[in-house]
C-alpha cells in the first residue's frame, strides 16, 4: 500500500541539502519583496507580545474563509457518511491489527507499557479496545490521564463520537474547574492533575478497573507523581490493570520502574521527511515562520503546514500577519484556512482543526507543543519549528520559578518534524541551523519534576498520608533542595508544623486545586473579611492574561479602554474592578466587546469563581464582603508574601529575600507609578524577570501576614530619598 517504515526523517538527507539552498534563497527573497518589510508597529507589538504567558486560557474566534455555510446536506446521509468514514478510519490506524494481541496481554499483565508512534490511535482506540472486551462491566470505569488539558477535551469528544454518544454520558472528561462526566461514564479522560486530585476522595481508584497513563514521555511534573502513586496502588489492588503509555522510545525506563513490565510495541508507520534548516539564526521566528507558511503555500504540492509556537500571544500575532498578508494577495494565491490550537480550546473551534481541508485550499495550522504528541492532525505535511517551547524553570536557591522561552530538545525536534509524514512523504524546516540543532540542543527535554516548584505536589502527597517524601519512589527523583525549599515555602504559609506534618490550615489547603499561595489567599480573606473580593481576584488570576485583547487596528482605544479600569493599589484591585462592572451590567457580552475584554475569558473566571465559592463553603469559610482596599490586599499579601520586592537605589525592583533584580510589567497598572513596596503574582522571563500582576503594599503588612518569614531588619525602609506618590487605602 505504499507504506513503508522509514527511518530518515531525523537526518537532513542528500535531497533536502540540496533543496535547502533554493529554499534558502526563496525564503529570504520572499522576505524582502513580496510581502514588503517590516512595519514599526507590528514590529512593537511584537516586543510587547513577547512577554509571553503560560497555559492559554482563550481562543479567539477567528473566522475562517470558505468554511461556512456548507452544512446543508441530507441528514440521513451525512450521518451515514460520516459513521462509514469513522469506521474506515479506526481500520486504517495503526494499532487497528493489535486489537486482539493487545487485549489478551492486558488480561495477562497487570502492568503493561504500551509504545507506539504518534498518531497509532493510543488513546483514542485502546479504551474503546477494552471497553468492547469487558473491562467496564459492573460498572468499573476506564481512566485515561492526559498531560493537558486540551487533550484531554478534544479527545474525548473524538472517542464519544466514535462510539455514538454524547460527550459527557458513557464517554466524558475531568479537567480542573470542568467536570463533564456523569454516572454513566464508563470511559473518563482526564488531566494527570485531576486523577491526582482524586486519590484524595478515592485512594485505591477503586471505581476504576484500568487506569492509562498516557503520553507519559511528557513526563510532567503530575505524571511523574502519578507513576508512583499507581505503582504503589497496583500491589494492593491486583484486579487492577495499569496502561503506561508513551510515543517515544523511553518504554525500558518505564518497564524498569515499574517491575520489569513488558512492553507492548506497536510497530510505526511513517513516511520519510526531508529536513530542511536556515544558513543562519533567524533574529525574528515569528516573521520566519509566516514567510515560510507563505512560501510553502505559494510553491509547494497539496498537504496541510503545522506551525509550532511557544504560545497564545505568539500565535495570535502570527494569526494576525497571516490574514494580513492572504487578503493582501488575494486571488493570486489559493485559499489559505488558518487555524490556530489554544489550551483550553472550545469544542466549536476544536472540531474545525480536525475538518479535512477542502480540495483546492490549504490549513495552516498554528499550534503550541500540544501538537507534539498530544493531538493529531490528519493532513499534516508541512511542518514549520522555530525550534523553541515555553517552559518553566525553577531556580532552587531562591525558590523562584518563572517560564522561559526557551530552545526545544532534540527528542522534540525530531517529535515535531515525524509530524509531516503521517499521511505521505513531508518536509520539516527548521528555522534554526543544523549546527545549532547538532550543538545547541540537548538530547532530552528535562523532566519538569526537576525544574518546577514542588509545593502544590507535596501538600497533596502530605494530605495523601504520605509524609516521608525523601523516599517516595520517584522516577527520576527532584533534587533534594527543591523539596526542602517546597517544604519551607509551605511551613512559611503555615501549611506544614515544625515537623513537617500538616496543619489544619494546610489541610484546608489541599482542598483547593490550586497553587498553595493561591489556596492561602483564598483562606486569608476569613480573617480580612473579604472572601467576595478575594474570590474574585483569584477566579481573575487563573484566567490572567487572557482578559484584556489588543486587536492589532484598534491598539489605542483597546489600552485605552484597559486603563480606564485601573484602580489605585494596583492590579488585582484593577481585575477585582473589570469583574465588578462585568456583573453589573449583568455578565454582558456587548459591554464585553465595548471594553476589548474576552468574553469568554469573562464567562470562564465566572465558573471558576462559582467553583472556588462552593469549596470555601466547604471548608466552612464565611462570605463576607469588604471594599476596604487595604483588607483585600492584605489577604492577597498573605498568600503572595514571598513574591514581594521593593524599589531600590537607581529605581530598580529587587525581589525582598534574594534581592533579585525584577521589574515590573509594562502591562501593568503601577508600570508607571513604580511603588515603593509591592507583591506580584508570577514572574515571567523574556528579555528581564518580569513581574506580572502587581499590587502595592506596605513594608510593615509583611510582620503582620508572614511573621515567621520576615525580620523586622530585612524590612526597614531607611531611604531619604523622596517616596514615590502613594495611592489612596480605599478602592
Ligand atoms: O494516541 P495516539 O497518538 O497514538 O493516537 P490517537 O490520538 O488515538 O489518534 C488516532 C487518530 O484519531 C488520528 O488519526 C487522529 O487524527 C484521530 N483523531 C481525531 O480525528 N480527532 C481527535 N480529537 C483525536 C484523534
Ligand atoms: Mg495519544
Amino acid at each position: 500500500e505504499g507504506v513503508k517504515p522509514d527511518n530518515r526523517y531525523v537526518e537532513e538527507t542528500e535531497k533536502g541539502i540540496n533543496e535547502m539552498a533554493l529554499w534558502e534563497e526563496q525564503h529570504v527573497k520572499a522576505a524582502l519583496t513580496s510581502y514588503g518589510s517590516k512595519d514599526a508597529a507590528g514590529q512593537k507589538k511584537k516586543e510587547y507580545d513577547m512577554i509571553m504567558d503560560e497555559e492559554i486560557e482563550f481562543v479567539q474566534t477567528i473566522k475562517m474563509p470558505g468554511t461556512g455555510g456548507k452544512k446543508n446536506k441530507v441528514q440521513l446521509t451525512e450521518q451515514d457518511m460520516k459513521k462509514l468514514s469513522i469506521e474506515e478510519t479506526k481500520r486504517s490506524l495503526p494499532i487497528y491489527p493489535f486489537k486482539e494481541s493487545l487485549i489478551e496481554a492486558v488480561r495477562d499483565h497487570q502492568v503493561l507499557i504500551i509504545e507506539g508512534e504518534t498518531g497509532s490511535g493510543k488513546t483514542t482506540q485502546i479504551p474503546q479496545f477494552l471497553h468492547e472486551a469487558g473491562f467496564t462491566d459492573n460498572k468499573m470505569k476506564i481512566g485515561c490521564t492526559q498531560p493537558r488539558r486540551v487533550a484531554a477535551m478534544s479527545v474525548a469528544a473524538r472517542v464519544a463520537d466514535e462510539m455514538n454518544f454524547k460527550l459527557g454520558n458513557e464517554v466524558g472528561y475531568s479537567i480542573r474547574f470542568e467536570d463533564c462526566t456523569s454516572e454513566r461514564t464508563l470511559i473518563k479522560y482526564m488531566t494527570d492533575g485531576m486523577l491526582l486530585r482524586e486519590f484524595l476522595s478515592e485512594p485505591d481508584l477503586g471505581s476504576y478497573s484500568v487506569m492509562i497513563i498516557d503520553e507519559a514521555h511528557e513526563r510532567t511534573l503530575h505524571t511523574d507523581v502519578l507513576f508512583g502513586l499507581v505503582k504503589d496502588i497496583a500491589r494492593f489492588r491486583p484486579d487492577l490493570k495499569l496502561l503506561i503509555s508513551s510515543a517515544t522510545l523511553d518504554a525500558e525506563k518505564f518497564s524498569e520502574f515499574f517491575d520489569d513490565a513488558p512492553v507492548f510495541r506497536i510497530p510505526g508507520r511513517r513516511f520519510p521527511v526531508d529536513i530542511y534548516y536556515t544558513k543562519a539564526p533567524e533574529a525574528d521566528y515569528i516573521d520566519a515562520a509566516v514567510v515560510s507558511v507563505l512560501q510553502i503555500h505559494s510553491t509547494q504540492p497539496k498537504g496541510d503546514i503545522l506551525v509550532f509556537m511557544t504560545g497564545q500571544e505568539e500565535i495570535d500575532t502570527a494569526t494576525e500577519v497571516l490574514m494580513e498578508r492572504t487578503k493582501r494577495l488575494g486571488s493570486r494565491i489559493k485559499e489559505l484556512i488558518i487555524c490556530p490550537i489554544y489550551a483550553n480550546l472550545p469544542s466549536d473551534l476544536q472540531a474545525k482543526i480536525f475538518d479535512p481541508t477542502p480540495p483546492e485550499s490549504r490549513k495552516v495550522v498554528l499550534a503550541t507543543n500540544i501538537a507534539e504528541t498530544s493531538i493529531t492532525i490528519d493532513g499534516i505535511v508541512y511542518v514549520i519549528d522555530p525550534g523553541f517551547s515555553k517552559q518553566k524553570s525553577y531556580n532552587a536557591r531562591t525558590g523562584m520559578e518563572s517560564l522561559i522561552v526557551t530552545p526545544i530538545s532534540k527528542a522534540n525536534a525530531n517529535q515535531r518534524a515525524g509530524r509531516a509524514g503521517r499521511v505521505s512523504a513531508g518536509k520539516c524546516f527548521r528555522l534554526y541551523t543544523a549546527w545549532a540543532y547538532k550543538h545547541e540542543l540537548d538530547e532530552n527535554t528535562i523532566p519538569e519534576i526537576q525544574r518546577t516548584n514542588l509545593g502544590n505536589v507535596v501538600i497533596l502527597l502530605k494530605s495523601l498520608g504520605i509524609n516521608d517524601l525523601l523516599h517516595f519512589d520517584f522516577m527520576d527523583p527532584p533534587p533534594h533542595e527543591t523539596l526542602v525549599i517546597a517544604l519551607e515555602q509551605l511551613y512559611a504559609l503555615g501549611a506544614l508544623n515544625h515537623m513537617g506534618e500538616l496543619t489544619k490550615l494546610g489541610r484546608r489547603m489541599a482542598e483547593f486545586p490550586l497553587d498553595p499561595m493561591l489556596s492561602k489567599m483564598l483562606i486569608a480573606s476569613e480573617k480580612y473579611k473579604c472572601s467576595e473580593e478575594i474570590l474574585t481576584v483569584a477566579a481573575m488570576l487563573s484566567v490572567n492574561n487572557a482578559i484584556f485583547y489588543r486587536p492589532k487596528d484598534k491598539i489605542v482605544h483597546a489600552d485605552t479602554a484597559r486603563t480606564n479600569f485601573f484602580k489605585p493599589g494596583g492590579d488585582h484591585l484593577t481585575l477585582l474592578n473589570v469583574y465588578n462592572q462585568w456583573v453589573e451590567t449583568n455578565y454582558s457580552t456587548q459591554w464585553c466587546f465595548e471594553n476589548f475584554i474576552q468574553h469568554r475569558s469573562m464567562k470562564r473566571a465566572r465558573d471558576v469563581r462559582d467553583q472556588l465559592e462552593g469549596l470555601l463553603q466547604r471548608v466552612e469559610i464565611d462570605i463576607l464582603s469588604s471594599t476596604d482596599s487595604v483588607d483585600i490586599r492584605k489577604a492577597i499579601t498573605a498568600g503572595f508574601f514571598y513574591h514581594t520586592a521593593r524599589l531600590g537605589k537607581g529605581g530598580q525592583y529587587k525581589t525582598v529575600k534574594h534581592q533579585q533584580t525584577v521589574m515590573i510589567h509594562p502591562n501593568s497598572s503601577l508600570f508607571e507609578t513604580q511603588p515603593r513596596w509591592i507583591v506580584y503574582h508570577e514572574l515571567v522571563f523574556t528579555t528581564k524577570e518580569y513581574m506580572r500582576q502587581v499590587s502595592e503594599i506596605e513594608n510593615n503588612w509583611l510582620l503582620e501576614v508572614a511573621p515567621h518569614y520576615y525580620k523586622q531588619k530585612e524590612l526597614e525602609d531607611n531611604s531619604n530619598k523622596k517616596l514615590p506618590k502613594t495611592v489612596g487605602k480605599s478602592c
